[in-house]
């Protein structure tokens, strides 16, 4: 098997590089560990930033996205008993849009196959070898069977917990990490949402309320990082998160059945650099961002419509230097959209060794934002198109 970019996983980063390149007329072949079912059913993030939702229309994908995506232009934050309400496109001129991971991924697969171009599932990649050299090669497990993809750039597409990372000698690729003794058990109820993206800093944690649709709400709580989504009965989900969004009347907020939960560990991570011979790294296999600000996707849409202008360049020009440069392109916006997530979840969140002086300063933070336009502004630009990249 040969091709010309080898690309690993078929998350958000390694189907959208897919199909950049596809549009551009370069080759590629993505090799998925898991099942289309399982992709596809993956629960994640639901913010699409301006430049994800350009990305999603400059491939021809947008349709489903438009129709069915909700357009959003505000993101309230909530904190003793009063609302912050940044209103996107008067500070911004541009508006994010809910529509949730697991749809973008839906989107892009259906595109792939339609289009009769290889995706392989259950095709793990075991091993890359020659990576300095000219003709890059994966090993992958496909039915059992051992198989070897040559090619001449790999991408690695393949996550946190992916090989890719790992394929370069130790120490070329250097670690930064951020860890948080909490998580966020995240929901999915049959209920109206509220009508706005809502953040909450209360004394009893942080809480957020979000949606995928006009009736299935996306609802998170900070819980302990060692907590189990089972250790709460839905009893206990609503009333915690009636509490924390300041609804003491539980009258605002709607309750439904609740049809999926999971617990989500808080970190930041980031690899540096990003490439190491022919291998480029995107996505969350070199950078995982703590959910607040909703960037894990749109940061990996930003890493790969880099490598793709880089690929790109190299087939029709037969210039290496846009790939040479990709890792210093990409970096600097890495660390700023993850100094951004990190700082809206200190900001907004209840820390264990957290002092009354720090919670003090917390709270004057939330008020100076609550009375100040430039710093709303400074929020909202940066939630809206933190991510973005110039093609
Ligand atoms: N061989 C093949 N595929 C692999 C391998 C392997 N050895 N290891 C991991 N994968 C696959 C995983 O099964 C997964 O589908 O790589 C894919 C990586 O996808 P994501 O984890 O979704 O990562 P990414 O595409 O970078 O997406 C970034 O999406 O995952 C969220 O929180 C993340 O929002 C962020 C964004
Ligand atoms: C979501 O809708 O899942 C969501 C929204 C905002 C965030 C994180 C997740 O900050």
């Amino acid at each position: 098997m040969r091709t010309q970019v080898g690309i690993v996983g078929a998350g958000p980063a390694g189907l959208f590089l897919s199909h950049l390149l596809a549009r551009q007329g370069v080759d590629s072949i993505v090799l998925e560990a898991q099942s289309r079912a399982y992709v596809e059913g993956r629960v994640r993030a639901g913010v699409l930033e301006a430049g994800t939702i350009d990305t999603m229309n400059n491939i021809g994908l947008g349709a489903r996205m438009r129709a069915e995506g909700m357009v959003d232009d505000s993101l309230n934050i909530r904190f003793r008993g009063k609302e912050i309400r940044l209103d996107l496109p008067g500070l911004t001129g541009r508006h994010v849009m809910i529509y949730g991971q697991q749809e973008v991924v839906k989107d892009l697969i259906a595109a792939r196959l339609a289009e009769g171009l290889p995706l392989l599932f259950e095709a793990t990649v075991e091993g890359i070898e020659d990576i300095q050299g000219p003709r890059p090669r994966l090993r992958f497990r496909k039915d059992g069977v051992e198989q070897v993809l040559e090619c001449d750039f790999v991408a690695g597409c393949d996550g946190f917990h992916g090989v890719c990372r790992q394929a370069p000698p130790e120490g070329v690729i250097r670690s930064f990490v951020k860890t948080y003794d909490f998580a966020w058990l995240g929901v999915l109820a049959r209920a109206a949402p509220i009508a706005d993206m809502t953040y909450a800093s209360h004394d009893r944690g942080f809480a957020l309320c979000s949606r995928r649709s006009p009736k299935v709400s996306r609802l998170y709580l900070q819980v302990p990082g060692s907590d189990a989504p089972e250790n709460w009965t839905d009893r206990q989900f609503w009333d915690e998160l009636h509490a924390r969004m300041f609804d003491t009347q539980a009258q605002e907020i709607q309750e439904g059945e609740i049809f999926q939960r999971d617990v989500a560990r808080l970190r930041a991570y980031i690899a540096d650099p990003m490439q190491y011979g022919r291998l480029f790294l995107a996505g969350d296999a070199c950078h995982i961002v703590p959910p607040a600000g909703a960037k894990g996707l749109n940061m990996a849409v930003g890493d790969v419509r880099t490598l793709a202008r880089g690929l790109v360049a190299f087939y029709r020009e037969g210039s290496r230097a846009g790939l040479d440069r990709y890792s210093a392109d990409c970096i600097d916006r890495v660390w700023k959209t993850i100094r951004y997530s990190v700082a809206l979840t200190g900001l907004l969140h209840r820390f264990d060794e957290q002092t009354p002086f720090e919670r003090g300063m917390q709270m004057a933070e939330l008020e100076f934002l609550h009375g100040s336009p430039a710093a709303q502004r400074v929020i909202a630009e940066q939630y809206v198109r933190l991510s973005d990249v110039s093609d």
